[in-house]
């Protein structure tokens, strides 16, 4: 035992350290209170590619009327969220999952969007040009590879 320990501690202080380090951070994207500037644009639903998630959907002042018409493409600063929920009436708070229109340039190939996916904290877990966020709302791209339908 008294070889095992140090040894032991060492992996423990490995892995907390590696922990630490791929910790991503709080979003800078969406603020904290986004429910009292953002509007909600859908209502509670299945979300097919999401897992089995419902979502509902909020936007920014920015995405509010592009989002809402269906004419594209939104304009640079907008912010679409979806607030993800493990039950189908969306009593709960799972993550979220975002996409923030950045600056033509950022990755003009998939509509310039700045994917993110979240957890309840509002802590990134994804982020960036996530391809598996581009491929499928490449395929479900209702406006601007936006997907929900009004
Ligand atoms: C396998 C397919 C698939 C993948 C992967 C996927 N989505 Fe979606 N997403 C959808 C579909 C379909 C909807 C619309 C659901 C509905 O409202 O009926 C949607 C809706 C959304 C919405 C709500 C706004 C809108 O109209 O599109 C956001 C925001 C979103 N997804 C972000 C993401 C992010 C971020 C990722 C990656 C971490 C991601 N999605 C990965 C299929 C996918």
């Amino acid at each position: 035992m008294a070889t095992r320990h140090p040894l032991l501690l060492l992996s423990l202080l490995l892995v907390g350290g590696c922990f630490q380090q791929d910790k991503a951070g709080t979003s800078q994207i969406l603020p904290p209170d986004y429910q009292a500037s953002y509007v909600q644009v859908r209502s509670c639903r299945p979300a097919d590619g999401h897992g089995s998630n419902s979502i509902v959907v909020f936007a920014n002042a920015q995405a509010q009327s592009d989002y809402l018409s269906d004419i594209g493409p939104l304009p640079q600063g907008s912010v679409v969220v979806a607030k993800e929920s493990a039950q189908a009436d969306c009593s709960d708070l799972a993550g979220y999952t975002l996409m923030f229109k950045e600056a033509p340039g950022y990755n003009p190939t998939a509509g310039d969007w700045h994917w993110q996916r979240l957890d309840d904290q509002r802590d990134v877990l994804e982020d960036g040009r996530v391809q598996s966020c581009i491929s499928c709302h490449t395929q479900c791209n209702r406006d601007d590879y936006t997907c929900s339908p009004p």
